[in-house]
């Protein structure tokens, strides 16, 4: 059932022009996604819907938009070059390679991909009769190996001999921390204050299934918030509340979120908790809220050399800046927000109905506009007014293409709110059909008062 869920989806996705597998033509390049045509519109409205409720809505967060490539020194700072690896394990019989914790998970063993290689290595012996590879279903296995999950490349290695290879950046927060002293010398803040950023990521994912879940090239959406280190939690506690009810008021509902914290913490984290979706395959991280205490600035500071210590202007006090971290993936919301719109709905005639009901102001296309007739050229005329005066207010789309019924298909499946249609009682009284995509009830609207009338179902 969850399979032919997700398996509708990932079809309507490719079909209906929002997501493509990379280098398709090539026979497709594992784990790697373009967004098409919708795709971007729905990315770009997720993105912005970000941005307005972390930077506009705050006037203590700042936005950045920091380099993908860094000194290769910041990955060592992080702990990234030393720890950020998943337990890589290979099938004897087949070469599949797989997780070793996401094999032991699905064959109802708790493993995390934290665990040391002997834990795991003995989880994986006591329950050797259990497992299977997915792909040829043999239970021969290598030994677990670490596997680091940085993305290399050459860039400035003119010798080509990646001694000293520069990453691609794993995260986009550690852009935030080694700018931390750039944004408080240049701009009026103080702290509590906060960085957002939104930008690409890379990751060497041993396994790439789930459709868009888990890429090895994805966006992030995250905000380091730098307090002083005696605040109690409950800027903490009021982080996670914004962020649950930032996915609530776009209209997740209730029941397909939850909460999962985080049991074992490393060392330098003093809470740490996972917003949760319910997706076809089950509840799934798409964000997290972490106390990092000072780990980040410290070790910068320790690495490079410079003093990040923050000095309170009212009290003089000297200190090292703690951390409260949101941290959301673009593609992770992108699904969600599929998942979450994927509606079949029976109509009058029996036949199903595939609608996408997005949140309307996330919506690719806000309004559709369609000549009743497509050879009836005073129609036509009339209704590419009518849309290049709404395109310059929202996303539009123009649409003559077989008969009216289609086009509405069409509308739906891609989402689109309004679809206004011109007829000849149009040419008359300057009134169109505007059609609901949920309701599926029409009404006649003045041509003056369409903007608005746009504008007003989009809240
Ligand atoms: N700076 C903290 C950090 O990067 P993370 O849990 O590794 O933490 C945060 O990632 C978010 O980034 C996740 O909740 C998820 O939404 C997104 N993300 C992480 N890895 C991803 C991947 N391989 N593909 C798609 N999104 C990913």
């Amino acid at each position: 059932m969850a399979e032919t869920t997700m398996t509708k989806i990932q079809g309507l996705a490719k079909q209906r022009g929002f997501i493509y597998q990379s280098s398709e033509i090539y026979g497709g390049f594992a784990a790697v996604y373009d967004y098409g045509p919708y795709g971007v519109e729905l990315a770009n409205s997720i993105k912005r819907e970000w941005w307005k409720e972390m930077v506009q809505f705050h006037e203590n967060i700042v936005g950045l938009d920091s380099a993908i490539f860094m000194d290769p020194r910041i990955w060592l700072a992080s702990g990234h070059v030393s720890g950020f690896s998943d337990p890589l394990i290979e099938c004897k019989n087949c070469n599949t390679r797989l997780r070793a914790d996401q094999l032991l998970e699905e064959s109802g063993v708790e493993a995390d991909e934290k665990m040391s290689e002997e834990v795991i290595n003995k989880l994986l012996s006591d329950n050797k009769t259990k497992l299977k590879c997915p792909s040829c279903g043999k239970n021969t296995f290598s030994e677990v190996k670490k596997f680091n999950l940085l993305v290399k490349s050459n860039l400035g290695d003119f010798n080509d001999n990646w001694e000293n290879p520069v990453y691609l950046r794993g995260e986009t927060c550690q852009g935030i921390y080694v700018n931390f002293k750039n944004v408080l010398d240049s701009i009026r803040v103080q702290i509590p204050f906060g960085i957002a950023q939104i930008g690409k990521a890379f990751r060497n994912e041993i396994t790439a299934r789930q459709f868009i879940f888990r890429t090895r090239e994805f966006e992030q959406m995250e905000m380091q918030y730098f307090t002083a280190p005696d605040i109690d939690m409950k800027t903490f506690e009021s982080w996670r509340k914004k962020r649950m009810d930032f996915y609530l008021n776009l209209g997740i509902k209730k029941e397909n979120l939850r909460w999962h914290k985080h049991e074992k913490l490393v060392f330098y984290a003093k809470e740490a908790y996972d917003i949760e979706y319910k997706f076809p395959f089950g509840f799934k991280e798409i964000e997290g809220i972490h106390a990092r205490g000072d780990y980040d600035l410290t070790q910068h500071s320790k690495f490079s050399g410079i003093d990040l210590s923050y000095t309170d202007p009212k009290t003089g006090e000297k200190y090292i800046p703690h951390v409260t971290e949101t941290s959301t993936g673009v593609g992770r919301n992108l699904l969600m927000m599929l998942c979450e719109a994927y509606t079949e709905e029976k109509i009058n005639n029996g036949e199903t109905r595939v609608v996408m009901k997005f949140p309307r102001n996330l919506s690719p296309v806000k309004a559709a506009v369609f000549p009743l007739l497509k050879n009836k050229p005073e129609l036509v005329k009339k209704a590419k007014k009518i849309f290049d005066l709404l395109k310059k207010s929202f996303v539009c789309e123009f649409d003559d293409n077989g008969n009216i019924g289609k086009r509405y298909r069409r509308q739906d499946e891609i989402g689109t709110p309004f679809c206004i249609t011109i007829d000849f009682d149009t040419l008359e009284d300057n009134t169109v059909t505007v059609r609901d995509r949920d309701t599926m009830k029409q009404e006649r609207i003045v041509i003056d008062n369409l903007s608005d009338y746009i504008s007003k179902g989009l809240l």
